[in-house]
């Protein structure tokens, strides 16, 4: 009898994320992974360009996280945070609000970036309906944003194209792009029904790495203390040095009243978020009245062992200058590709801190987008030269761990430069 491939039994019996099974693409093989190299089950290794969905911090198999993880789970593995406490929570949360912008003082935990997004929503109306403005009911978020996909994230992320099919069972939200002029419009139709503003502080991810200014996100924070609603920071994918700065905030010199932080707060490798949330709003429901409760937990709610990693993550982040370094290679990145900037079939070649993207501007204007044609293409191409990217559509992008060398940084900037050559 002849054995089973990996992929063959893969297919049949699991069902993947984003995945169009129908198409019948396989699937890479995984055999294992070091630093910023995948090893494939057929020996290939290639290079992890874009941190495993943009969570990968140090690299993989960094052995101070990995030893961190082994000697937690050795001393506690988990307990419920419902009634106890442990030090790697507590220790954790101390951190993150030395390190989130001042005025951030409370940590609510969760286990991935929707979830943290949920949090900050629920909190935001909960906070409003208990305290005397329950008319307070509607987000104002950008165009083409993405929060995740539960559904409070799906509501204030933008339908077109994920999430068409729920449409009905989405709250109201009014989307704007990211202008002060837009968000200054947005308040007037709402009046005092506005709740908050949430983005994606100086790049939009999903939305094909769109970029927003210091200026905008100042705007923000000015505007939401005008209304007295609150300023929800999604730093799910800038937070932990991506942008060359701790947060994407920081670049601007803002502080949100809450910031959602998960994919690379432990540094990549475990699921962990947290919903950092300014002491006034905590204010709101500290009380004697068990009513005013935030009523939302998860299983895994500040797992030790995550909490255990983030805090050595951090610790590293700045041994290591991780979001200088993230800086450097993206600016090696971009300087090699410069002569893309020639090239007409190549558009809006952008970088920030560790981030760079450009458009490929097909020969059909209209195939662009997450759903472009070009995009599987573009992947395949990508990895046969050893690096793996996975463009949003027909937006190409690196996003690379930090201890990517400047060879291998090299060898992304020249698979673009190939990938260009052949499909712009
Ligand atoms: C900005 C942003 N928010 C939220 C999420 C959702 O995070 P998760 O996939 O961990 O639920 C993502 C995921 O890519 C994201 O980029």
């Amino acid at each position: 009898m002849t054995q089973k491939s990996l992929t063959e039994r893969d297919r049949s019996c699991t069902w993947h994320p984003y995945t169009q099974h129908g198409l019948g693409r396989d699937p890479m093989e995984v055999a294992s992974a070091k630093g910023s190299k995948l090893k494939l089950n057929d020996g290939r290794e290639v290079i992890d360009a874009i941190s495993s969905w943009w969570t990968i911090l140090h690299g993989h198999g960094d052995p101070v996280l990995v030893e961190t993880a082994r000697k937690q789970f050795e001393t506690l593995d988990h307990v419920l945070f419902a009634g106890a406490t442990h030090e790697p929570a507590v220790r954790l949360a101390e951190r993150l609000v030395e390190l989130t912008p001042k005025g951030l003082d409370r940590v609510f935990y969760s286990d991935n970036g929707s979830t943290a997004v949920e949090v900050a929503l629920k909190i935001v109306l909960q906070n409003f309906y208990q305290n005397g403005q329950p008319q307070r009911q509607v987000f104002i978020a950008l165009n083409g944003a993405y929060h995740g996909d539960t559904f409070g994230s799906m509501s204030v992320g933008d339908p077109d194209p994920f999430f068409e099919a729920y449409k009905p069972f989405l709250f109201e939200c009014v989307r704007i792009d990211p202008t002060a002029d837009a968000l200054a419009k947005a308040f007037e139709q709402l009046g005092p029904r506005a709740a908050g503003v949430i983005v994606e502080p100086r790049i939009q991810g999903a939305a094909g790495m769109r970029t927003n200014t210091p200026e905008f996100l100042q705007a923000v924070r000015e505007q939401c203390d005008q209304h007295g609603v609150a300023f929800v920071a999604d730093e799910v994918m800038t937070g932990f040095g991506r942008t060359g700065s701790l947060f994407a905030c920081d670049t601007a010199g803002v502080r949100p009243d809450i910031m959602c932080l998960a994919k690379g707060l432990t540094g990549g490798i475990f699921p962990l978020s947290a919903t950092v949330v300014s002491e006034q709003i905590f204010q709101g429901f500290f009380s004697q009245d068990r009513n005013r409760t935030f009523f939302h937990g998860h299983t895994f709610t500040a797992h030790p062992v995550g909490c255990a990693m983030a805090l050595a993550s951090l610790r590293l982040c700045e041994e290591r200058n991780v979001p200088g370094r993230l800086q450097e290679i993206g600016q090696r990145i971009q300087t090699r590709i410069e002569p893309l900037q020639q090239n007409p079939g190549v558009s809006h070649l952008r970088q920030l801190g560790g981030m760079v993207a450009w458009d490929l501007v097909g020969s059909n204007p209209d195939d662009c987008g997450y759903l472009s044609q070009v995009g599987p293409a573009l992947h395949q191409a990508s990895l046969e030269m050893g690096v793996l990217l996975r463009p949003l559509g027909n937006v190409v992008y690196a996003l690379p761990p930090a201890c990517t060398t400047d060879a291998q940084a090299d060898q992304i900037a020249d698979a673009m430069l190939a990938l260009a050559d052949r499909f712009a």
